[in-house]
Protein backbone atom coordinates (compact mmCIF):
# COMPACT_ATOMS: atom_id res chain seq x y z
CA UNK A 1 0.00 0.00 0.00
CA UNK A 2 0.91 3.36 -0.58
CA UNK A 3 2.23 5.90 2.02
CA UNK A 4 -0.86 7.70 0.75
CA UNK A 5 -3.54 5.15 1.13
CA UNK A 6 -1.74 4.85 4.38
CA UNK A 7 -2.56 8.11 5.54
CA UNK A 8 -5.74 7.99 3.65
CA UNK A 9 -7.01 5.27 5.35
CA UNK A 10 -5.31 6.46 9.15
CA UNK A 11 -7.00 9.64 8.91
CA UNK A 12 -10.51 8.22 8.11
CA UNK A 13 -9.96 5.95 10.84
CA UNK A 14 -8.97 8.87 13.05
CA UNK A 15 -12.28 10.32 11.96
CA UNK A 16 -14.01 6.70 13.17
CA UNK A 17 -12.69 7.33 16.82
CA UNK A 18 -14.76 9.41 19.44
CA UNK A 19 -14.46 9.63 23.08
CA UNK A 20 -16.46 10.12 26.18
CA UNK A 21 -13.36 12.20 27.86
CA UNK A 22 -13.97 14.02 31.11
CA UNK A 23 -17.04 15.44 31.31
CA UNK A 24 -19.64 16.76 29.08
CA UNK A 25 -17.10 19.85 27.04
CA UNK A 26 -18.44 20.35 23.62
CA UNK A 27 -15.94 19.85 20.69
CA UNK A 28 -13.72 22.75 19.54
CA UNK A 29 -13.23 20.90 16.06
CA UNK A 30 -15.55 19.04 14.42
CA UNK A 31 -14.95 16.88 11.41
CA UNK A 32 -17.75 15.57 9.46
CA UNK A 33 -16.91 12.58 6.73
CA UNK A 34 -20.41 12.37 4.50
CA UNK A 35 -21.80 9.36 2.44
CA UNK A 36 -19.91 10.60 -0.57
CA UNK A 37 -16.35 10.53 1.86
CA UNK A 38 -17.72 7.35 3.03
CA UNK A 39 -17.44 6.12 -0.73
CA UNK A 40 -14.52 7.30 -1.91
CA UNK A 41 -12.79 5.96 1.11
CA UNK A 42 -14.57 2.60 0.67
CA UNK A 43 -13.18 2.70 -3.24
CA UNK A 44 -9.35 2.95 -1.83
CA UNK A 45 -10.32 0.74 0.95
CA UNK A 46 -11.75 -1.92 -1.44
CA UNK A 47 -8.84 -1.69 -3.92
CA UNK A 48 -6.34 -2.12 -0.25
CA UNK A 49 -8.48 -5.27 0.72
CA UNK A 50 -8.59 -6.87 -2.70
CA UNK A 51 -4.65 -6.70 -2.27
CA UNK A 52 -5.07 -8.04 1.02
CA UNK A 53 -7.31 -11.21 0.40
CA UNK A 54 -5.11 -12.15 -2.33
CA UNK A 55 -3.25 -12.56 0.13
CA UNK A 56 -4.62 -14.85 2.72
CA UNK A 57 -3.75 -18.22 3.65
CA UNK A 58 -6.59 -20.76 3.43
CA UNK A 59 -6.09 -23.46 6.05
CA UNK A 60 -6.10 -27.35 5.01
CA UNK A 61 -9.48 -28.56 4.40
CA UNK A 62 -10.46 -32.52 4.92
CA UNK A 63 -13.60 -34.41 5.46
CA UNK A 64 -15.37 -37.26 3.68
CA UNK A 65 -17.85 -38.93 1.54
CA UNK A 66 -19.22 -42.13 1.22
CA UNK A 67 -18.96 -44.60 -1.88
CA UNK A 68 -21.19 -47.62 -2.45
CA UNK A 69 -19.78 -50.53 -1.36
CA UNK A 70 -15.85 -49.21 -0.41
CA UNK A 71 -17.86 -46.96 2.38
CA UNK A 72 -16.21 -43.72 3.59
CA UNK A 73 -13.30 -42.17 2.02
CA UNK A 74 -11.20 -39.42 3.32
CA UNK A 75 -10.03 -36.84 1.78
CA UNK A 76 -7.69 -33.57 2.39
CA UNK A 77 -7.60 -30.47 0.50
CA UNK A 78 -3.90 -28.35 1.23
CA UNK A 79 -1.23 -25.99 -0.08
CA UNK A 80 -4.71 -23.26 -0.79
CA UNK A 81 -3.83 -21.08 -2.83
CA UNK A 82 -6.03 -18.16 -3.88
CA UNK A 83 -5.09 -17.17 -7.36
CA UNK A 84 -7.54 -14.12 -7.38
CA UNK A 85 -10.24 -12.41 -5.11
CA UNK A 86 -11.73 -10.08 -7.04
CA UNK A 87 -14.27 -7.46 -4.89
CA UNK A 88 -16.52 -5.92 -7.58
CA UNK A 89 -19.03 -4.44 -5.41
CA UNK A 90 -19.63 -3.15 -2.25
CA UNK A 91 -20.88 -0.31 0.18
CA UNK A 92 -20.43 1.45 3.40
CA UNK A 93 -22.96 3.56 4.85
CA UNK A 94 -23.15 4.90 7.99
CA UNK A 95 -25.94 3.30 10.63
CA UNK A 96 -27.10 6.03 13.38
CA UNK A 97 -26.41 4.87 16.52
CA UNK A 98 -24.04 1.93 16.05
CA UNK A 99 -21.28 3.17 13.34
CA UNK A 100 -20.87 2.01 10.35
CA UNK A 101 -22.13 -0.97 7.93
CA UNK A 102 -19.69 -2.03 5.25
CA UNK A 103 -20.76 -4.69 2.69
CA UNK A 104 -19.49 -6.59 -0.46
CA UNK A 105 -21.63 -8.38 -2.59
CA UNK A 106 -21.29 -10.84 -5.47
CA UNK A 107 -17.19 -10.83 -4.67
CA UNK A 108 -15.72 -14.54 -6.29
CA UNK A 109 -12.20 -16.11 -5.97
CA UNK A 110 -10.47 -18.95 -7.66
CA UNK A 111 -8.21 -21.32 -5.57
CA UNK A 112 -6.14 -24.12 -6.43
CA UNK A 113 -4.95 -26.87 -3.89
CA UNK A 114 -3.81 -30.58 -4.00
CA UNK A 115 -6.21 -33.15 -2.78
CA UNK A 116 -5.25 -36.56 -0.96
CA UNK A 117 -8.20 -39.28 -1.19
CA UNK A 118 -7.65 -41.71 1.82
CA UNK A 119 -8.92 -45.52 2.39
CA UNK A 120 -7.17 -47.67 4.57
CA UNK A 121 -4.06 -49.26 2.32
CA UNK A 122 -5.62 -46.75 -0.80
CA UNK A 123 -3.72 -43.46 -1.58
CA UNK A 124 -4.48 -41.22 -4.38
CA UNK A 125 -3.16 -37.57 -5.07
CA UNK A 126 -3.77 -34.65 -7.46
CA UNK A 127 -4.44 -31.11 -7.89
CA UNK A 128 -7.80 -29.02 -7.96
CA UNK A 129 -9.09 -25.81 -8.86
CA UNK A 130 -11.86 -24.28 -6.87
CA UNK A 131 -14.11 -21.32 -8.16
CA UNK A 132 -16.24 -19.75 -5.03
CA UNK A 133 -19.24 -17.48 -6.58
CA UNK A 134 -21.33 -15.15 -5.33
CA UNK A 135 -19.46 -14.17 -2.03
CA UNK A 136 -21.51 -11.63 0.31
CA UNK A 137 -20.10 -10.24 3.66
CA UNK A 138 -22.07 -7.59 5.85
CA UNK A 139 -19.91 -6.54 8.83
CA UNK A 140 -21.74 -4.00 11.40
CA UNK A 141 -18.89 -1.71 13.26
CA UNK A 142 -19.41 -0.40 16.68
CA UNK A 143 -17.61 2.69 16.97
CA UNK A 144 -16.64 4.20 19.95
CA UNK A 145 -13.92 6.47 21.77
CA UNK A 146 -11.71 5.15 25.14
CA UNK A 147 -11.08 7.87 28.09
CA UNK A 148 -8.04 8.77 26.30
CA UNK A 149 -9.82 10.19 23.56
CA UNK A 150 -8.97 7.68 21.20
CA UNK A 151 -11.12 5.65 18.42
CA UNK A 152 -12.08 2.43 19.23
CA UNK A 153 -13.90 -0.21 16.59
CA UNK A 154 -15.76 -3.29 17.43
CA UNK A 155 -17.61 -6.00 15.38
CA UNK A 156 -21.29 -5.57 15.97
CA UNK A 157 -22.37 -8.27 13.54
CA UNK A 158 -20.97 -10.16 10.77
CA UNK A 159 -22.91 -12.29 7.79
CA UNK A 160 -21.36 -14.25 4.97
CA UNK A 161 -23.06 -16.02 2.79
CA UNK A 162 -21.33 -18.26 -0.42
CA UNK A 163 -23.88 -18.96 -3.07
CA UNK A 164 -22.15 -21.39 -5.19
CA UNK A 165 -18.76 -23.09 -4.95
CA UNK A 166 -17.47 -25.31 -8.13
CA UNK A 167 -14.45 -27.71 -7.62
CA UNK A 168 -12.71 -29.37 -10.16
CA UNK A 169 -10.48 -32.61 -9.44
CA UNK A 170 -7.39 -33.29 -11.80
CA UNK A 171 -5.33 -36.97 -11.46
CA UNK A 172 -5.72 -40.30 -12.03
CA UNK A 173 -8.93 -41.26 -10.78
CA UNK A 174 -10.61 -37.93 -10.62
CA UNK A 175 -13.63 -38.35 -12.45
CA UNK A 176 -14.17 -40.50 -9.64
CA UNK A 177 -14.00 -37.92 -7.09
CA UNK A 178 -15.37 -35.02 -9.29
CA UNK A 179 -18.79 -37.56 -8.81
CA UNK A 180 -18.58 -36.63 -5.14
CA UNK A 181 -18.39 -32.47 -5.86
CA UNK A 182 -21.23 -31.93 -4.53
CA UNK A 183 -20.72 -33.26 -1.32
CA UNK A 184 -17.32 -31.72 -1.01
CA UNK A 185 -18.68 -28.11 -2.20
CA UNK A 186 -21.15 -27.69 0.39
CA UNK A 187 -18.91 -28.82 3.23
CA UNK A 188 -16.15 -26.00 1.83
CA UNK A 189 -19.15 -23.94 1.59
CA UNK A 190 -20.62 -24.16 5.27
CA UNK A 191 -16.62 -24.14 6.53
CA UNK A 192 -15.97 -20.96 4.88
CA UNK A 193 -18.80 -18.73 5.09
CA UNK A 194 -17.89 -19.78 8.85
CA UNK A 195 -14.46 -18.77 8.54
CA UNK A 196 -15.43 -15.48 6.54
CA UNK A 197 -16.20 -13.68 9.90
CA UNK A 198 -14.25 -15.46 12.64
CA UNK A 199 -11.21 -13.53 10.13
CA UNK A 200 -13.04 -10.86 9.70
CA UNK A 201 -13.95 -10.61 13.82
CA UNK A 202 -10.06 -11.44 14.51
CA UNK A 203 -8.34 -8.79 12.09
CA UNK A 204 -10.88 -6.40 13.81
CA UNK A 205 -9.97 -6.92 17.59
CA UNK A 206 -6.53 -8.20 16.76
CA UNK A 207 -5.27 -5.73 14.23
CA UNK A 208 -7.58 -2.73 13.74
CA UNK A 209 -8.25 -1.85 17.64
CA UNK A 210 -4.87 -2.26 18.67
CA UNK A 211 -3.76 -0.04 15.64
CA UNK A 212 -5.96 3.07 16.73
CA UNK A 213 -5.16 2.66 20.06
CA UNK A 214 -1.56 3.92 18.61
CA UNK A 215 -2.73 6.94 17.27
CA UNK A 216 -1.52 10.08 18.52
CA UNK A 217 -3.97 12.44 19.58
CA UNK A 218 -2.15 15.47 20.30
CA UNK A 219 0.37 16.77 17.73
CA UNK A 220 3.06 19.61 18.20
CA UNK A 221 2.65 22.82 16.22
CA UNK A 222 5.96 24.75 17.27
CA UNK A 223 8.23 24.83 20.18
CA UNK A 224 5.37 26.88 21.84
CA UNK A 225 2.49 24.91 21.43
CA UNK A 226 0.64 21.23 20.60
CA UNK A 227 -3.18 20.85 19.57
CA UNK A 228 -5.27 18.15 20.91
CA UNK A 229 -7.49 16.48 19.09
CA UNK A 230 -8.55 13.76 21.30
CA UNK A 231 -12.40 12.79 20.86
CA UNK A 232 -14.60 14.21 22.93
CA UNK A 233 -17.34 12.02 22.77
CA UNK A 234 -17.96 8.74 20.61
CA UNK A 235 -18.36 9.11 16.87
CA UNK A 236 -21.93 9.76 16.39
CA UNK A 237 -22.86 8.42 12.97
CA UNK A 238 -26.46 9.43 11.11
CA UNK A 239 -27.81 8.85 7.99
CA UNK A 240 -25.94 10.77 6.02
CA UNK A 241 -22.48 10.94 7.43
CA UNK A 242 -20.37 10.22 10.36
CA UNK A 243 -19.39 13.09 12.49
CA UNK A 244 -16.65 13.07 15.05
CA UNK A 245 -16.36 15.92 17.99
CA UNK A 246 -12.49 16.44 18.35
CA UNK A 247 -11.35 18.83 21.38
CA UNK A 248 -9.95 21.13 19.13
CA UNK A 249 -7.64 22.56 21.72
CA UNK A 250 -4.06 24.32 21.66
CA UNK A 251 -2.08 23.65 24.60
CA UNK A 252 1.43 24.75 26.02
CA UNK A 253 3.87 22.60 25.70
CA UNK A 254 5.93 23.74 28.69
CA UNK A 255 3.38 23.83 31.30
CA UNK A 256 -0.32 22.42 30.34
CA UNK A 257 -3.37 24.07 32.03
CA UNK A 258 -7.18 24.24 31.48
CA UNK A 259 -8.40 27.37 29.50
CA UNK A 260 -10.72 29.89 31.20
CA UNK A 261 -13.13 28.94 29.00
CA UNK A 262 -15.33 26.23 27.49
CA UNK A 263 -16.13 25.56 23.62
CA UNK A 264 -19.57 27.24 22.46
CA UNK A 265 -21.92 24.67 21.06
CA UNK A 266 -22.07 24.52 16.96
CA UNK A 267 -24.63 24.40 15.33
CA UNK A 268 -23.07 22.32 12.62
CA UNK A 269 -24.98 22.45 9.65
CA UNK A 270 -27.04 19.02 7.44
CA UNK A 271 -25.16 19.69 4.28
CA UNK A 272 -23.85 16.80 2.38
CA UNK A 273 -22.54 17.91 -1.02
CA UNK A 274 -18.92 17.38 -0.04
CA UNK A 275 -17.15 14.66 1.10
CA UNK A 276 -15.15 16.27 4.21
CA UNK A 277 -16.95 19.01 6.12
CA UNK A 278 -15.35 20.96 9.83
CA UNK A 279 -16.25 23.23 11.55
CA UNK A 280 -13.44 25.25 13.51
CA UNK A 281 -14.66 26.83 16.75
CA UNK A 282 -13.37 30.28 18.22
CA UNK A 283 -12.76 27.87 21.18
CA UNK A 284 -9.73 26.63 18.25
CA UNK A 285 -8.34 29.95 17.96
CA UNK A 286 -8.93 31.43 21.42
CA UNK A 287 -6.68 28.55 23.17
CA UNK A 288 -3.83 29.32 20.73
CA UNK A 289 -4.20 33.11 21.15
CA UNK A 290 -4.01 32.24 25.28
CA UNK A 291 -1.06 29.65 24.79
CA UNK A 292 0.83 32.05 23.00
CA UNK A 293 0.05 35.01 24.86
CA UNK A 294 1.06 32.92 27.92
CA UNK A 295 4.45 32.51 26.08
CA UNK A 296 5.08 36.19 25.51
CA UNK A 297 5.39 35.17 21.69
CA UNK A 298 3.42 37.84 20.25
CA UNK A 299 5.32 40.85 19.81
CA UNK A 300 5.84 43.33 16.73
CA UNK A 301 8.68 46.01 16.32
CA UNK A 302 8.10 49.11 15.06
CA UNK A 303 11.17 50.86 13.75
CA UNK A 304 11.75 54.00 11.27
CA UNK A 305 12.51 51.83 7.96
CA UNK A 306 9.47 50.54 8.09
CA UNK A 307 8.03 54.24 7.90
CA UNK A 308 7.02 54.60 4.57
CA UNK A 309 9.26 57.58 3.15
CA UNK A 310 6.88 60.35 2.05
CA UNK A 311 6.03 60.17 6.02
CA UNK A 312 7.09 63.66 7.39
CA UNK A 313 6.98 62.67 10.96
CA UNK A 314 9.74 59.87 11.46
CA UNK A 315 10.33 57.50 14.61
CA UNK A 316 12.80 60.04 15.96
CA UNK A 317 12.86 61.59 19.16
CA UNK A 318 13.37 65.03 17.33
CA UNK A 319 10.04 64.22 15.64
CA UNK A 320 8.22 63.26 18.66
CA UNK A 321 9.27 66.37 21.02
CA UNK A 322 5.93 67.99 19.93
CA UNK A 323 3.78 65.29 21.60
CA UNK A 324 6.07 64.54 24.17
CA UNK A 325 7.94 68.38 25.26
CA UNK A 326 10.81 66.69 27.32
CA UNK A 327 11.91 63.82 24.64
CA UNK A 328 14.08 65.63 22.78
CA UNK A 329 16.24 67.48 25.51
CA UNK A 330 16.53 63.76 27.42
CA UNK A 331 17.78 61.85 24.09
CA UNK A 332 18.59 64.31 21.69
CA UNK A 333 18.02 63.76 18.22
CA UNK A 334 18.11 59.87 18.53
CA UNK A 335 16.23 56.83 16.65
CA UNK A 336 12.86 55.15 18.05
CA UNK A 337 11.64 52.07 18.30
CA UNK A 338 7.95 50.70 19.01
CA UNK A 339 7.27 47.36 20.55
CA UNK A 340 3.32 45.92 20.15
CA UNK A 341 2.34 43.16 22.44
CA UNK A 342 -1.24 42.32 23.99
CA UNK A 343 -1.79 43.55 27.24
CA UNK A 344 -4.38 40.49 27.30
CA UNK A 345 -4.61 37.15 25.48
CA UNK A 346 -6.16 37.99 22.08
CA UNK A 347 -9.79 36.20 21.38
CA UNK A 348 -11.93 36.81 18.14
CA UNK A 349 -15.69 36.50 17.84
CA UNK A 350 -17.20 34.90 14.72
CA UNK A 351 -20.68 35.26 13.38
CA UNK A 352 -22.03 34.91 9.87
CA UNK A 353 -21.19 37.97 9.13
CA UNK A 354 -17.99 38.66 10.31
CA UNK A 355 -14.58 37.72 11.85
CA UNK A 356 -13.61 40.29 14.71
CA UNK A 357 -11.25 40.73 17.29
CA UNK A 358 -10.86 43.49 20.08
CA UNK A 359 -7.26 43.67 20.97
CA UNK A 360 -6.47 45.35 24.03
CA UNK A 361 -2.03 46.07 23.27
CA UNK A 362 0.70 47.66 24.76
CA UNK A 363 2.76 50.25 22.97
CA UNK A 364 6.47 50.67 24.42
CA UNK A 365 8.22 53.28 23.13
CA UNK A 366 11.95 53.11 23.47
CA UNK A 367 15.06 55.52 22.55
CA UNK A 368 17.97 53.64 20.48
CA UNK A 369 20.79 54.85 22.47
CA UNK A 370 24.38 55.64 20.57
CA UNK A 371 25.78 52.58 21.81
CA UNK A 372 22.40 50.42 20.26
CA UNK A 373 20.43 49.90 23.87
CA UNK A 374 17.30 50.74 24.10
CA UNK A 375 16.09 53.37 26.35
CA UNK A 376 12.82 52.74 28.29
CA UNK A 377 10.67 56.08 26.97
CA UNK A 378 7.05 55.19 28.02
CA UNK A 379 3.94 52.91 27.54
CA UNK A 380 0.71 53.59 26.16
CA UNK A 381 -2.05 51.05 25.97
CA UNK A 382 -4.12 50.82 23.21
CA UNK A 383 -7.65 49.20 22.34
CA UNK A 384 -9.09 48.77 18.88
CA UNK A 385 -11.09 46.46 16.99
CA UNK A 386 -10.29 44.59 13.94
CA UNK A 387 -12.31 42.75 11.50
CA UNK A 388 -10.78 39.75 9.59
CA UNK A 389 -11.72 38.02 5.91
CA UNK A 390 -10.63 34.51 5.15
CA UNK A 391 -10.92 32.57 2.25
CA UNK A 392 -9.32 29.25 1.15
CA UNK A 393 -8.29 27.59 -2.67
CA UNK A 394 -7.13 23.79 -2.86
CA UNK A 395 -4.15 23.69 -0.71
CA UNK A 396 -4.10 27.11 1.30
CA UNK A 397 -6.03 29.38 3.42
CA UNK A 398 -5.47 33.40 3.33
CA UNK A 399 -7.07 35.82 5.16
CA UNK A 400 -6.83 40.23 5.53
CA UNK A 401 -7.62 42.00 8.16
CA UNK A 402 -8.80 45.71 8.96
CA UNK A 403 -8.19 47.51 11.63
CA UNK A 404 -10.39 50.48 13.46
CA UNK A 405 -9.36 53.04 15.52
CA UNK A 406 -7.29 52.82 17.93
CA UNK A 407 -7.79 54.65 21.56
CA UNK A 408 -5.15 55.20 23.57
CA UNK A 409 -4.37 56.14 26.96
CA UNK A 410 -1.02 56.60 28.65
CA UNK A 411 0.03 53.52 31.49
CA UNK A 412 3.36 54.75 32.13
CA UNK A 413 5.93 57.91 31.30
CA UNK A 414 9.51 57.80 32.07
CA UNK A 415 9.71 61.04 30.01
CA UNK A 416 7.32 63.17 31.94
CA UNK A 417 3.41 63.71 31.68
CA UNK A 418 2.28 64.46 28.40
CA UNK A 419 -1.18 64.56 26.45
CA UNK A 420 -1.75 60.58 24.79
CA UNK A 421 -4.63 62.24 22.71
CA UNK A 422 -2.02 64.25 20.47
CA UNK A 423 -0.45 61.25 19.86
CA UNK A 424 -3.33 59.37 17.97
CA UNK A 425 -3.29 60.75 14.66
CA UNK A 426 0.10 59.48 14.17
CA UNK A 427 -0.31 56.12 16.33
CA UNK A 428 -3.26 55.55 14.03
CA UNK A 429 -0.76 56.24 10.68
CA UNK A 430 2.02 54.20 11.60
CA UNK A 431 -0.69 51.16 12.85
CA UNK A 432 -2.28 51.06 9.31
CA UNK A 433 1.47 52.12 7.42
CA UNK A 434 3.83 49.42 8.93
CA UNK A 435 1.89 46.72 11.03
CA UNK A 436 -1.39 46.09 9.28
CA UNK A 437 0.31 46.15 5.03
CA UNK A 438 2.81 43.40 7.24
CA UNK A 439 0.30 41.44 8.80
CA UNK A 440 -1.97 41.31 5.48
CA UNK A 441 1.29 40.36 3.57
CA UNK A 442 2.23 37.56 5.56
CA UNK A 443 -2.15 36.33 5.53
CA UNK A 444 -1.79 37.11 1.65
CA UNK A 445 0.85 34.69 1.33
CA UNK A 446 -1.34 32.29 2.97
CA UNK A 447 -0.98 29.24 5.08
CA UNK A 448 -0.66 25.66 3.61
CA UNK A 449 -3.44 23.24 4.77
CA UNK A 450 -2.46 20.22 6.52
CA UNK A 451 -2.68 17.43 4.01
CA UNK A 452 -0.83 13.97 4.04
CA UNK A 453 0.99 13.67 0.61
CA UNK A 454 -0.71 12.64 -2.41
CA UNK A 455 -4.02 14.50 -0.81
CA UNK A 456 -5.83 17.13 -3.35
CA UNK A 457 -8.13 19.11 -2.36
CA UNK A 458 -11.50 20.25 -4.86
CA UNK A 459 -14.59 22.23 -4.32
CA UNK A 460 -13.35 23.58 -1.28
CA UNK A 461 -15.24 26.81 0.58
CA UNK A 462 -14.82 28.32 3.93
CA UNK A 463 -17.95 29.99 5.47
CA UNK A 464 -18.63 32.45 8.90
CA UNK A 465 -21.35 30.67 10.72
CA UNK A 466 -22.38 31.60 14.38
CA UNK A 467 -19.15 30.86 16.59
CA UNK A 468 -17.10 28.78 13.71
CA UNK A 469 -15.73 28.42 10.69
CA UNK A 470 -17.11 26.33 8.14
CA UNK A 471 -14.55 24.54 5.37
CA UNK A 472 -15.96 22.11 2.88
CA UNK A 473 -14.05 20.14 0.09
CA UNK A 474 -14.07 17.20 -1.65
CA UNK A 475 -10.91 15.13 -1.43
CA UNK A 476 -8.72 13.18 -4.12
CA UNK A 477 -5.99 11.10 -4.05
CA UNK A 478 -3.48 11.86 -6.72
C1 LIG B 1 14.58 62.60 12.63
O1 LIG B 1 13.72 63.06 11.60
C2 LIG B 1 14.06 64.35 11.09
C3 LIG B 1 12.98 64.76 10.09
O2 LIG B 1 12.97 63.88 9.00
C4 LIG B 1 15.45 64.34 10.50
O3 LIG B 1 15.80 65.61 10.07
C5 LIG B 1 16.46 63.84 11.54
O4 LIG B 1 17.73 63.68 10.97
C6 LIG B 1 16.00 62.51 12.09
N1 LIG B 1 16.88 62.06 13.16
C7 LIG B 1 17.38 60.82 13.20
C8 LIG B 1 18.25 60.51 14.37
O5 LIG B 1 17.18 60.03 12.32
C1 LIG C 1 24.76 52.31 26.74
O1 LIG C 1 24.78 53.65 27.16
C2 LIG C 1 23.96 53.95 28.31
C3 LIG C 1 24.00 55.45 28.54
O2 LIG C 1 25.23 55.99 28.23
C4 LIG C 1 24.47 53.14 29.50
O3 LIG C 1 23.67 53.40 30.63
C5 LIG C 1 24.42 51.67 29.16
O4 LIG C 1 24.96 50.90 30.21
C6 LIG C 1 25.17 51.38 27.87
N1 LIG C 1 24.94 50.04 27.51
C7 LIG C 1 25.89 49.21 27.06
C8 LIG C 1 25.47 47.83 26.70
O5 LIG C 1 27.05 49.58 26.94
C1 LIG D 1 -3.86 28.69 -4.26
O1 LIG D 1 -3.27 29.94 -4.02
C2 LIG D 1 -1.85 29.96 -4.09
C3 LIG D 1 -1.35 31.32 -3.68
O2 LIG D 1 -2.04 32.33 -4.33
C4 LIG D 1 -1.42 29.62 -5.49
O3 LIG D 1 -0.01 29.58 -5.57
C5 LIG D 1 -1.99 28.27 -5.87
O4 LIG D 1 -1.71 28.01 -7.21
C6 LIG D 1 -3.51 28.26 -5.67
N1 LIG D 1 -3.99 26.93 -5.93
C7 LIG D 1 -5.03 26.71 -6.72
C8 LIG D 1 -5.36 25.28 -6.96
O5 LIG D 1 -5.70 27.61 -7.23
Amino acid sequence: MSKARNLLLASLLLCLHYSPLSGATGPGFVGRITDKGLDYARQEGVAALQQKLAQLTLPDFSGSFRVKVIGRVDYKLYSLNIRSFQLPSSAIAPVPGTGLKVSITNAFAEVTGDWLVKKRWFKDHGSFDLKVEGISISVGLKLGADASGRPTVGTADCAAHISDVKVHFSGRLSWLYNLFHKNIESSFRNTMEGKVCEEVSSSIGSKLQPFLQTLPVTARIDKVSGIDYSLVAPPVASQNSLDLDLKGEFFSLAHRSAPPFTPPALAFPVDHDRMLYFGISTYFFNTAGLVYYGAGEMNFFITDDMVPKEFKVRLNTTCFKPFVPQLEKLYPNMLMKLQVSPSSAPSLTITPDAISLSPAVDIRAFAILPNASLASLFVIGASTTMSAKVSVNSTKIFGSLKLGKLQLSLKHSDVGPFSVQLMEAIMNYLASSTLLPAMNARLAEGFPLPLPDHVELSSAFLQLRQDFLLFGADVRYG
